[in-house]
């Protein structure tokens, strides 16, 4: 066992549906981890639900020391746009399987974040798993704390696939654009896991699936939790499976061997109110762009391959 002061520092912020709560479990069961604090956002549920569901998820892994922050209710800008409940309602699979012993932090989680980051300069690892609205009110906050965050891992944008929120916007960056794109303003290290990663024999197949159903109580309340994302993926994409983007971006960051390959580009956020809102440009570094004398500064590391079999077997390991 990891000795603390050799374990990775990690924040995990997210908006607690199912597969925010697999990442969780990747981060919680691994002991080469120091997970200093889970802070909610508003999402694919409200902040509140966010939060419950990141307290049962940490409870069932048996973590219940791992202390809890909400944050931001609605994005910077406007009011939550509407999306399709793709995780049910609770975000969990509506299997009333929410009902944690433990309670909220008081402090605030944008108070939480930059406590954390001035605490331990260069130290800190963030995993953002949701919009990126706590991660921006931090960096209007106290931009120069923010640039001491050793990486931020964001699970966000189509990568260099299409949208699963609109045809050019991945979920995460369609509820609050202007919040990812001061994170990319942000100073802090960035590696993006986009959703071209997480769809296809990555994601859990009905085979998984029924071993999980059968195994601990961390992989049985995994199944119910991803039950609603399953419905939806056989309805709507025609594939028993279920994805779990949030677990690949997790995975990206416990696990160096299993990216392997990734392009620094500069990333530009579309935050115009038009169709393209929320779609994020990749400016590959090294590329010319005919209509781009200049290259413009690289902002973070887009991962374009990883080892699906690596996660399959690590995760399934984790998590049985
Ligand atoms: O597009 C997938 C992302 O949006 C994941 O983080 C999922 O949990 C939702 O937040
Ligand atoms: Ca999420």
């Amino acid at each position: 066992m990891n000795n603390l002061s050799e374990k990775r520092k990690f924040i995990i912020d997210t908006d607690t549906a199912s597969d925010d709560a697999a990442a969780i479990m990747l981060a919680a069961l691994s002991d080469n981890i120091e997970l200093l604090g889970v802070t909610a956002v508003s999402g694919n549920v409200d902040v509140e639900q966010a939060g419950l569901n990141a307290l049962q998820t940490l409870e069932v892994c048996g973590r219940g020391d791992v202390p809890v922050y909400l944050g931001a209710k609605r994005p910077l800008f406007h009011e939550r746009k509407a999306t399709i409940s793709v995780h049910g309602k609770d975000g969990m699979g509506d299997k009333g399987i929410i009902h944690p012993s433990g309670k909220f932090q008081d402090m605030r989680a944008v108070d939480f974040i930059l406590d954390t980051v001035k605490k331990y300069p260069g130290e800190v690892e963030i995993a953002v798993l949701g919009p990126a609205t706590n991660i921006a009110l931090a960096v209007l906050i106290d931009r120069d704390a923010m640039k001491k965050v050793k990486r931020i891992w964001s699970m966000g944008t189509p990568g260099f696939g299409p949208g699963n929120a609109t045809p050019v916007s991945e979920f995460n960056v369609f509820i609050d654009a202007e919040a990812y794109a001061l994170m990319l303003d942000s100073g802090s290290p960035i590696t993006i896991a986009g959703f071209d990663l997480c769809m296809g024999n990555i994601g859990l197949d009905r085979y998984e699936l029924s071993y999980l159903e059968s195994g601990s109580p961390v992989a049985k309340f995994l199944t119910q939790a991803t039950s609603v994302i399953l419905q939806f993926n056989i309805d709507t994409r025609g594939v028993h499976m279920v994805d779990l983007p949030d677990a690949v971006a997790m995975a990206a960051a416990l696990w160096p061997d299993f990216v392997k390959q990734s392009v620094r580009c500069h990333c530009h956020c579309c935050t115009e109110n038009s169709e393209v809102y929320g779609q994020v440009i990749f400016f590959q570094e090294g590329k010319t762009y005919e209509s781009m004398p200049d290259a413009k500064d690289v902002n973070a590391d887009v991962i374009t391959m990883v080892d699906n079999d690596l996660f399959t077997e690590r995760f399934m390991d984790l998590i049985r």
